[in-house]
C-alpha cells in the first residue's frame, strides 16, 4: 500500500484528504515524500505564519524541550507567565486562559460568558447569538456556535441555546436580543464561511449593543488574529475592544495551542474549579507563544504583512480583471478569498498538481492564508500557477 492507501486504511475518514504525503518544509515551501516542491499559500489552515523551519523558532523550541515539556496547571512556569504577559500587552485585555485548540477557546469563552450571566441572574438559562456561515469549531458546544447546519445535523441534540443572525446586518442581531442573551460571538473576518469581512459600522454597532444590554462581545480571532490581517489583532482596525477574545492557530505557529482572554469584568467570573485543561499553556506552548510574539516584533512582521498583502491584492485584482469568472476578491491582510462564478474544486486540485497549495472556503471561494514571510517572487509564482489553473476550466 502507498501512503495514501495506508491513510485510508488506518485513519478515520473524517477528512477529504488529498493524495499528497508531506515530508518536510523549508521557508514558504513544502516537500512531499517524492521530493516534489509546493509553494504554500495555506500555512496548515493559517497556523504556520512563520513558514517552515524558521531558525529562531526551532532553536527556541529545541532548547525548551530539553528544559521542560509539561508540568500541569497545579504549578507555574516562567514560560507560561511570560506568554500570558505577551498576550496581555498585545491584546490590551486583562486575563488569559490557555487552551490546546480553537474549538477549546470558543468553548471556554462561552463558559466564561455564561458564568458571568449566572452570577448576575442567579440562573443558568442563558442564550447566545452567533452568525450564519460562521465557524467556531467542531466540539459539541463549538459546533452549535458554528452557523452551518451541515456540520451539526448528525450530532443532536446539541447543548447550547444559540440563535443565528446575519453578518453585517445589525437589525438581525437586535431582533434576537432578549433578557437571556449572555453573549454575541463573531469572527471579524469569517474564514471557513467564505472570507467575509465585518464592516466597521457593524462591529462598532455590536459593541454598542453589548454595552447597552450588558452582553459579552466575544471576538473569535482564531483564524484572523496574531497578525494575519496586518495588526496583531484585527479588532484594532475597528477601534473596538472585545470582552472576550478567542485565539489559536498563529499563536503557536505550529505548536498546538490556543487561549481565551478577557477583560477584568468578565474574567472575574471565573473561579477555581470552573474550567481546566491538563495541557493548556504547558511550558512548550508557553515558549512557542512568547517566541512567536518576540519574532513578530523583532522581525517587523506586521509591517511586512501590510506591505506584501498590498502586492497580493494588486496582483489578484489584475487577475480578476483578466478573468470575468472571478466575481470578487475579499479579505484583509493575508487572509484572502477569491469568489468565482462556479465551483472551484478543480481549480484548487489543479493548483496542487502544479505545486501550489490553496484551498476552498465554501464551493465557490478559493482561500489563501500564506505564511507572513512570503515575498513578491512567491506572489508572482502563485499568480502564474493560479492563472494556468483557471485557464483549464474555461
Ligand atoms: C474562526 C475559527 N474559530 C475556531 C476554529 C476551530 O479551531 P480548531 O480547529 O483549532 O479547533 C477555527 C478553525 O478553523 C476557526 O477558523
Amino acid at each position: 500500500m502507498n501512503y495514501y492507501e495506508q491513510s485510508l486504511d488506518a485513519l478515520m475518514h473524517a477528512y477529504g484528504r488529498f493524495d499528497v504525503t508531506f515530508d518536510h518544509g523549508e521557508g514558504v515551501h513544502l516537500y512531499d515524500v517524492n521530493h516534489k516542491e509546493y509553494l504554500d499559500f495555506f500555512s496548515g489552515i493559517g497556523v504556520n505564519s512563520l513558514g517552515y523551519n524558521y531558525p529562531e523558532y526551532v532553536a527556541s523550541m529545541e532548547k525548551q524541550m530539553h528544559r521542560l515539556m509539561h508540568i500541569s496547571n497545579y504549578f507555574n512556569t516562567v514560560e507560561t507567565i511570560e506568554a500570558a504577559n505577551c498576550i496581555k500587552k498585545a491584546t490590551k485585555l486583562d486575563k488569559v486562559f490557555f487552551t490546546n485548540s480553537g474549538a477549546e477557546s470558543t468553548e471556554g469563552a462561552l463558559k466564561l460568558a455564561r458564568k458571568y450571566y449566572y452570577l448576575k441572574h442567579g440562573k443558568a438559562d442563558s442564550e447566545v447569538i452567533s452568525f450564519h456561515h460562521s465557524f467556531h469549531g467542531r466540539t459539541t458546544g463549538s459546533v452549535k456556535l458554528t452557523g452551518n447546519p451541515n456540520y451539526q445535523k448528525a450530532f443532536g441534540p446539541l447543548i447550547e441555546e444559540v440563535q443565528y443572525a446575519t453578518l453585517n446586518d445589525l437589525d438581525s442581531v437586535k431582533s434576537l436580543i432578549n433578557d437571556k442573551t449572555a453573549a454575541i460571538i463573531v469572527e471579524p473576518v469569517q474564514g471557513e464561511g467564505g472570507v467575509h469581512v465585518c464592516t466597521k459600522d457593524f462591529l462598532q454597532g455590536l459593541r454598542q449593543l453589548c454595552n447597552e444590554h450588558d452582553i459579552a462581545l466575544i471576538l473569535d480571532e482564531v483564524q484572523c488574529g496574531m497578525g494575519r490581517t496586518g495588526t496583531i489583532m484585527t479588532y484594532f482596525q475597528y477601534d473596538i475592544m472585545p470582552d472576550i477574545l478567542c485565539m489559536a492557530k498563529g499563536i503557536g505557529a505550529g505548536f498546538p495551542m490556543g487561549a481565551f482572554v478577557a477583560n477584568e469584568k468578565f474574567a472575574s467570573a471565573m473561579q477555581p474549579g470552573d474550567h481546566g485543561s491538563t495541557y493548556g499553556g504547558n511550558p512548550m506552548a508557553g515558549n512557542a507563544c512568547r517566541t512567536v510574539f518576540q519574532i513578530i516584533e523583532e522581525k517587523n512582521l506586521l509591517s511586512h504583512v501590510q506591505e506584501i498583502s498590498e502586492y497580493v491584492i494588486e496582483k489578484l485584482d489584475e487577475l480578476k480583471d483578466r478573468y470575468p469568472c472571478i466575481k470578487e476578491r475579499r479579505g484583509l491582510g493575508l487572509m484572502i478569498g477569491l469568489e468565482f462564478d462556479r465551483p472551484v474544486k478543480d481549480i484548487v486540485k489543479s493548483c496542487l498538481d502544479k505545486g501550489l497549495i490553496v484551498v476552498t472556503a465554501g464551493p465557490h471561494v478559493v482561500r489563501m492564508l500564506p505564511p507572513f514571510i512570503i515575498e513578491e517572487k512567491d506572489v508572482d509564482q502563485m499568480i502564474h500557477i493560479l492563472e494556468s489553473a483557471i485557464q483549464e476550466i474555461l
